[in-house]
């Protein structure tokens, strides 16, 4: 993978991102600074200053914490991570966003529940079967980043909302637009061709129900919730379902790719794809910049330091999955180690709504692609692969393989 250099600071405070010579690996610096000081000041690409936080206890502090939000009191002036409109800064108002998202929460929770979930398993395996076997059928070569790990999460997420086959892949455009790392005035039109698109979607769901998530949510408390909320609620779940899942699923065939003997381990006995899922997830390294972003409330002792008022704290989750305080060998990927939760998909009641998602959709990809193509193999070397530099949630340009 080609990465860029690293940038020297005027001040010497490290500067965010970080070189990632190995695709799979998280960058040295974030280690080294990890061991020295897990929460440390750090330089972001807008040239703000934010707090990096690399420790595991660290990390799932900030998220047990109240004292920081998503929001900031002058967003117009907050430090921020990048350019992107919706995932470079803070959201939301102040006074009103941490209950805003509680009672976000609560309104979907009931419809990504693992019970419900289980019941979509079988919908989700039967897209896997087919997408794969159109894959052999084309013949190899092929680009499973295109034809699998984007294919899929689209299509899973566009079916639980109700999303038109033929509009799929547009809001894609925009949810890339959005995450876009420099472009502000891009990341400003995809939001707002992106909240069209879901106020359309609520419309048409308005006037003719179906058997999905948004219909539901136009029923919901005796069908008073507001159109503008519900087609925020689908552009956040159209956004937060899929580019994450995408960017997993491709590191997860790299992995399994890259480390033979975990593979056969995983498959040797039922029972034993769940955990080496669990450890995909603790270290898969997205290489974007995005990371869960917080801002001081007020200022807050972390660590050795305090953490000031309206501060911007990066949670830096790939480097925490990492951390030789908790986990033995950190990083060794080893599908057969003891299980100690990582903080991949957040932590308490900020803990992801799509984990089980996200679980079933790579066990469905990882119990199937390897039986039926038991010679995959990339088709270029590893380090050959292209990264997404433009957008915040990282991840391949392509993943070509044969069998
Ligand atoms: C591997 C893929 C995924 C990863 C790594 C991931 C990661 C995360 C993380 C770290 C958070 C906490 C964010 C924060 O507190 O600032 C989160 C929240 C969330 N995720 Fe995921 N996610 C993934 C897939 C999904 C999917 C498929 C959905 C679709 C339903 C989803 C829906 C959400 C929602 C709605 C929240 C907000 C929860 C809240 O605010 O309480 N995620 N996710």
């Amino acid at each position: 993978m080609v990465t860029s250099p690293p940038a020297t600071d005027p001040d010497g405070l490290p500067r965010l991102p970080f070189r990632q010579p190995d695709l799979l690996e998280v960058p040295p610096e974030a280690l080294d600074l990890q061991a020295r000081c897990p929460v440390s000041r750090v330089r972001t690409p807008t040239g703000d200053t934010a707090w990096l936080v690399t420790g595991y206890d660290e990390v799932r502090r900030v998220y047990a914490d109240d004292r920081f939000g998503m929001s900031h009191r002058s967003p117009q002036t907050a430090p921020r991570l990048g350019a992107s409109l919706l995932l470079g800064g803070p959201n939301g108002d102040f006074d009103t966003q941490p209950a805003e998202r509680l009672k976000a929460r609560a309104r979907l929770a009931p419809y990504f529940s693992p019970k419900r979930m289980r019941a979509f398993r079988p919908r989700v395996e039967a897209l896997t079967e087919s997408m794969l076997a159109a894959i052999e059928a084309a013949g190899p070569p092929a680009d499973l980043h295109a034809d699998l790990s984007v294919r899929l999460p689209v299509t899973v997420i566009c079916e639980l909302l109700g999303v038109d086959e033929r509009d799929r892949y547009r809001f894609r455009e925009w949810t890339q637009g959005v995450a876009d790392v420099s472009d502000r005035e891009r990341s400003l039109t995809a939001l707002t061709e992106l909240m069209s698109f879901t106020q359309d979607l609520v419309a048409r769901k308005r006037a003719e129900p179906g058997n999905d998530v948004i219909s539901a949510l136009c029923r919901d408390e005796d069908g008073t919730i507001p159109d503008g909320y519900i087609a925020f609620l689908a552009a956040m779940l159209l956004f937060a379902g899929h580019e994450t899942t995408v960017v997993r699923l491709d590191h997860a065939i790299l992995l399994m790719l890259a480390h033979p003997d975990q593979r056969t381990a995983a498959f040797a006995e039922p029972g034993r794809l769940a955990p080496a899922v669990e450890e995909i997830l603790r270290v898969v390294v997205h290489g974007g910049v995005r990371e869960t972003l917080r801002w001081a409330r007020e200022d807050v002792p972390l660590g050795d330091v305090t953490i000031g008022d309206g501060d911007l704290v990066v949670l830096y989750s790939a480097a925490a999955n990492r951390d030789a305080q908790v986990f033995g060998n950190p990083c060794e990927f080893d599908v057969s180690r003891p299980p100690r939760p990582h903080v991949t998909l957040g932590f308490g009641a900020h803990y992801c709504l799509g984990a089980p998602l996200v679980r079933m959709e790579l066990e469905a990809v990882l119990s199937r692609i390897f039986t039926r193509f038991p010679g995959l193999h990339l088709t270029v070397p590893m380090d050959r692969l292209e990264a997404r530099r433009e957008v915040l949630t990282g991840g391949l340009a392509a993943l070509p393989v044969a069998w």
